[in-house]
């Protein structure tokens, strides 16, 4: 059987920091709320130029150059956005088009911020059974596009960024060891973007209602998030016969930084194992995995035979798991 690896990591942020001292002049909030109640002190906002398929080549060029390969390599694009360009084409025509990867499979994935583990679990089938032998997987989002500067209660978490990994064959042993993706549509209006789609197609009426922009049921959320991170790690770690104790870094969704403790917490892992970005970056919703994961390699952080467990939730609702021999 093939085991597939990441062989390559990368990402691209947008220049431009907004801090929580630059939210306080736009919505009734302050530094000390944001700062206790999720753990971000600033976060990444693109600037018109930039859209999610311009980042995301950015990001892939970067992957695809750590793992040696070029764009006429890949088998396989997915692109994990709840951020698109436009509803049409798919992001992963653009970003398959700006880097010039031929005629390979392109499609987007959404599964907000599950997406990137939804990504990973899906690539990993393809190169498995042999469909393909590279690919590569992008979490990009510009969520800044779809949040409403005057509802403090969503503007505050959310920032843009894009991150990608190129997956592979590796020898026997390492790469994805064990993966679980779940969905539970009963939340599905726990966070959502009312209008837009076919629902409540854009009208002048949807507009004034701001209805284009994300809603958010945080406290509930919250519950949903602890609870199914909790879970789904046991499982995949039972899965793969390792002990939480085994790993040597877990990486969360960056949601907020209570969840995180409340999932380490309960899993008993050590502090000093959970990687956190979130006061600088925010949640990147897809991107928050693969970001963590880039800045990891590049930092030294990760090594080769690291156990790494990813975990993630989102909307939806969505939530998985990954284990990966690095
Ligand atoms: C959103 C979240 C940070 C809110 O934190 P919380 O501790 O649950 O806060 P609550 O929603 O209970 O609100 C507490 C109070 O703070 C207020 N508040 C909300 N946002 C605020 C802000 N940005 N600044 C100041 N006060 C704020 C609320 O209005 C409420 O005021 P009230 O008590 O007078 O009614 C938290 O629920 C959360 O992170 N949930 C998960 C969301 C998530 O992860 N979403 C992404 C999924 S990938």
């Amino acid at each position: 059987m093939i085991q597939t690896g990441i062989l390559g990591t990368g990402r691209a942020l947008p220049e431009k920091v907004v801090t929580n001292f630059d939210l306080e002049k736009l919505v009734d909030t302050s530094d000390k709320w944001i700062t206790e109640r999720t753990g971000i002190k600033e976060r990444r906002q693109a600037s018109p130029e930039e859209t999610t398929s311009t980042l995301s080549a950015q990001a892939g060029r970067n992957a695809l150059e750590m793992a040696g390969l070029s764009p006429l390599d890949l088998d396989l694009i997915i692109c994990s956005t709840i951020s698109p360009d436009m509803p049409l084409p798919s992001t992963a025509s653009l970003i398959q088009r700006e880097l010039g990867a031929g005629t390979c499979c392109a499609f987007d994935m959404a599964a907000a911020c599950s997406g990137f583990l939804f990504g990973l679990t899906v690539a990993d089938q393809f190169i498995k059974t042999g469909k393909a032998k590279y690919a590569l997987v992008i979490g990009a989002e510009l969520l800044s596009r779809y949040l409403d500067y005057q509802d403090r209660a969503t503007c505050v978490i959310f920032g843009d960024g894009v991150a990608a990994s190129v997956l592979g064959p590796v020898n026997t042993g390492a790469g994805i060891l064990a993966s679980e993706v779940h969905t539970n549509g009963t939340f599905a209006d726990h966070l959502f973007i009312p209008a837009g789609g076919t629902a409540r197609p854009a009208s002048c009426e949807t507009v004034q209602a701001r209805d284009h922009f994300i809603k958010m049921r945080g406290n509930e959320l919250f519950k949903v998030a602890v609870r199914s991170l909790e879970e789904v790690s046991a499982r995949v770690l039972e899965q793969a016969g390792i002990s939480p104790g085994e790993i040597d870094l877990f990486i969360p969704h960056q949601a907020n930084q209570r969840i995180t403790e409340a999932v380490r917490e309960r899993l008993n892992i050590p502090v000093e194992k959970v990687y956190s970005n979130i006061s600088r970056i925010g949640n990147t919703s897809s991107a928050s995995i693969p970001i963590c994961l880039d800045e990891c390699v590049r930092s030294g952080r990760i090594k080769k035979g690291d156990l790494i467990l990813m975990s993630a939730f989102g909307a939806g609702v969505t939530w998985g798991s990954v284990l990966i021999r690095w």
